[in-house]
């Protein structure tokens, strides 16, 4: 039975020594909270580090044994791994650059190898344990070399990828050295999840920019493979939650809490130590509120909780001290016998302490600097049974594009959030519960479970493409035979793409008229009375026509809008009409006019705006606005934009190469039929032969093709071979 392995830097659990006895704690952190339902199903696996640097092989061996009773799979690292990639490269490098936290970023050689040798020493342990059919769910920015590695040694497995942090601006991620070869190995999945929809966006600009690959609706073709990209917010186990909130133990802990705290309002925050979620700047608000609103001394206190990580990096070992000096000051100062401002805990606590925290909790404050997802505001949400109780949350954080309930705040704006926290203290219960309500029903709705579940039909569903599209790469033997079976066949008949299957690419398209190579490959194909040879293409008909003069060959021009026999005249298949044009050239030429370097081909039934010498990025985000553009422009006639390779298409929807293909097929009865084209639009032809017709693909073999080769150069060899005698 095919097996799901989970693949995290962080185990789902945390092993500590204590008078050299091993004990086994939850971790804490989004990903082991949210995924921790899922790895214990059937044969399914969780692969990761323990959390300690083990030394002893009696310790590794107990280790292991332990967590395979439990599904998991330890990677153990060494202290030099432990200092150079996780708490290095991962979270002195990646992490502040991934938070727009540039001036924490450390560049250093070293501990890019540290992260290459870790990420490798991951991907051999995933080989051990992955068999064909298998999928594997690859997690987080310490893994991001992983997918590619892992594709390099088994290339046909399932493999996904969810980043948990954000994504950066391109800005941002080109500031790193190794940021091609970071694009590269994440690019070796079939799948790659994002928590928004702006993270995406700046995987797909990164990607665009720094590895010149585009995208059609967040798909990817890396290496003739179809990589799918797409925004997929990670949700919560909202029913644990609310029963844990429900629970006796809870309850019984909310009593004695209320009672050591007293019966005031409360503020409530958890986190991580870690700058990206704001903390300073919380308290320097809550430290304002005091001073602006003098009246609310004494009648509200604030709960922060802060949870130790990463402790040993410099930058959270001085945040730490600057809390703790904050902490002080404002106590200090504004405490009283009978009341403190700030609970402050820098520990971790068990699951019914933090649901009595949310349910006592009258506002939630969760205001990171930045943030991938923040699961805490879920939690708060859901554990709010009685629908009572104010979400303050920073629009840096993922979750914000989900809980517009929430009153939303910008974190470096210290008045906003004084102002937010007021509007908090005093909103009348009944906004309280219309806006709780909403939010809870968004997170019900999209759910721990919910996300898993559309994370693996995601990937399921590109992959299945993905071998739909698989064609067979014409070797010299398998040419040999293909060869074979069309010289044996009586009648031919031969459908021909021409820029990139007869000639290769030029910038000027002027300059792709048949060279001698073709013409004597056209000569002999024509010579032949066994072919009916057809140039079928986008091209104006009057250039095709004049590079054909000299070949019985049928003509197919414009994407089937002109069709013509071998010295018969140019025709079209249906009665077309070009009363748009004007329109639409007015509005093409308004896009040349602002995009240097673009220009308008006119054809007698098409518009196309070619931009392949327009500066990268600017052609592509002008193409976006005139695609839309014209959606609105040409909704009420009948046409059809086409997007392809630097260019956009305006043509009569009525006609493409397939549709003209067919006719040919009908009124040609052959015994073999062979199609060949490089480009989306042969798509069509391929789909509109007969199905035993030989279909071939030039570079690439994503298609509906039956074979690919690699360039229009094999073409001119298979062609060449065909036609020796
Ligand atoms: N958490 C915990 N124990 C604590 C405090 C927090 O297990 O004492 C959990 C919390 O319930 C949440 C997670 O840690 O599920 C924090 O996730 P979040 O996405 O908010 O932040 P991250 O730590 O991933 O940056
Ligand atoms: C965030 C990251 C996780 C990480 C967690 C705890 O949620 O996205 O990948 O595991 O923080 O951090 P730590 O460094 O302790 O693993």
């Amino acid at each position: 039975m095919p097996k799901t392995v989970i693949v995290s830097n962080r185990l789902p659990i945390k092993i500590k020594e204590e008078h050299q006895k091993l004990t086994y704690q939850p971790s804490e952190g989004g990903l082991a909270t949210g995924l921790g339902s899922i790895y214990k199903e059937g044969d399914n696996l969780w692969v990761g580090w323990p959390g300690l640097a083990v030394n002893k092989n009696d310790q590794k061996q107990e280790i292991t044994k332990k967590l395979a009773s439990e599904n998991m799979k330890p990677v153990f690292l060494s202290t030099s791994e432990i200092e150079d990639f996780y708490e290095g490269f991962s979270n002195e490098t990646l992490w502040p650059n991934f938070h727009y936290f540039n001036q924490y970023v450390i560049y250093d050689d070293e501990l890019w190898k540290a992260y290459q040798k870790v990420n490798r020493k991951f991907a051999k342990e995933i080989e051990n344990v992955i068999e064909e059919g298998d999928t594997l769910w690859i997690h987080d920015y310490q893994l991001l070399l992983v997918p590619q590695m892992v594709r390099e040694s088994k290339p046909r497995i399932s493999i996904g990828f969810f980043l948990h942090i954000p994504f950066p601006s391109y800005e941002s991620f080109r500031l790193l050295p190794w940021r091609r070869e970071l694009l590269h190995g994440m690019l070796g999945s079939d799948f790659l999840g994002f928590h928004t929809y702006d993270d995406m966006r700046h995987f797909l600009s990164s990607v665009n920019r720094l590895a010149g690959l585009g995208n059609a609706n967040g798909q990817v073709n890396v290496d003739n493979r179809k990589v799918m990209v797409d925004a997929l917010p990670m949700g919560i186990d909202f029913d644990k939650y609310a029963a844990s909130a429900a629970s006796p133990d809870t309850l019984a802990r909310e009593v004695r809490y209320r009672t050591s705290i007293g019966d005031h309002k409360l503020m409530l925050s958890i986190d991580r130590l870690d700058y990206s979620k704001g903390i300073p700047q919380r308290l320097k608000a809550f430290e304002s509120f005091l001073t602006d609103h003098p009246e609310f001394r004494e009648k509200v206190s604030f709960l922060m909780i802060v949870v130790p990580s990463r402790d040993t990096v410099p930058k959270y070992k001085q945040l730490k001290e600057e809390i703790d000096l904050l902490v002080g000051r404002i106590n200090g100062n504004f405490g009283r016998l009978n009341w403190t401002p700030i609970h402050y805990f820098y520990r971790s606590f068990p699951l019914p302490a933090l649901s009595a925290f949310y349910r006592m909790a009258h506002v939630a404050l969760v205001t990171p600097m930045r943030d991938g997802m923040n699961l805490v505001c879920k939690e708060y949400i859901a554990s709010k049974l009685d629908k009572k109780g104010v979400l303050i949350l920073s629009e840096m954080a993922g979750a914000s594009k989900e809980l517009s309930d929430a009153i939303i705040i910008n974190p470096n704006d210290l008045d906003q959030m004084v102002a937010a926290i007021h509007e908090a203290l005093t909103m009348p219960e009944k906004e309280q519960v219309e806006r709780m309500e909403i939010m809870q029903e968004s997170i019900k709705r999209y759910s721990i479970h919910q996300w898993v579940r559309l994370f693996m039909e995601r990937l399921k569903y590109i992959k299945s493409e993905q071998v739909g599209l698989q064609t067979r790469l014409l070797d010299q033997e398998l040419t040999n035979t293909l060869v074979e079976k069309c010289k044996s066949a009586k009648s031919r008949l031969i459908f021909l793409d021409y820029d990139g299957t007869l000639v290769g690419f030029n910038t000027n398209p002027g300059d792709s008229k048949p060279d001698k190579e073709l013409r004597g490959i056209l000569k002999a194909l024509t010579s032949d009375p066994k072919n009916k040879v057809v140039i079928i293409s986008g091209r104006g008909r009057q250039t095709l026509e004049d590079w054909m003069v000299d070949f019985p060959v049928d003509i197919i021009a414009e994407h089937g809008v002109w069709n013509r026999k071998h010295n018969g005249e140019w025709k079209t298949l249906v009665k077309l009409t070009d009363s748009w044009k004007a329109d639409i050239l007015k509005l093409l030429e308004g896009y040349v006019n602002r995009t240097p370097g673009s220009f308008v081909e006119k054809k007698d039934y098409s518009l196309v705006w070619h931009y392949r010498k327009v500066e990268t990025g600017l052609g592509e985000a002008r193409t976006r606005e005139l695609t839309s553009h014209l959606k609105y422009l040409t909704s009420d006639k009948d046409l059809q934009v086409l997007e392809g390779d630097m260019v956009v298409e305006i043509k009569n929807s009525q006609v493409n190469k397939g549709k003209a293909a067919e006719v040919w097929v009908d009124r040609n009865p052959t015994e073999l039929v062979m199609a060949i084209g490089d480009d989306w639009t042969d798509e069509d032809t391929f789909r509109s032969v007969p199905k035993d017709a030989v279909t071939i693909k030039v570079g690439g073999t994503s298609s509906v093709a039956k074979y690919s080769v690699g360039s229009y150069l094999d073409v001119r060899r298979i062609l060449k071979e065909l036609t020796k005698k």
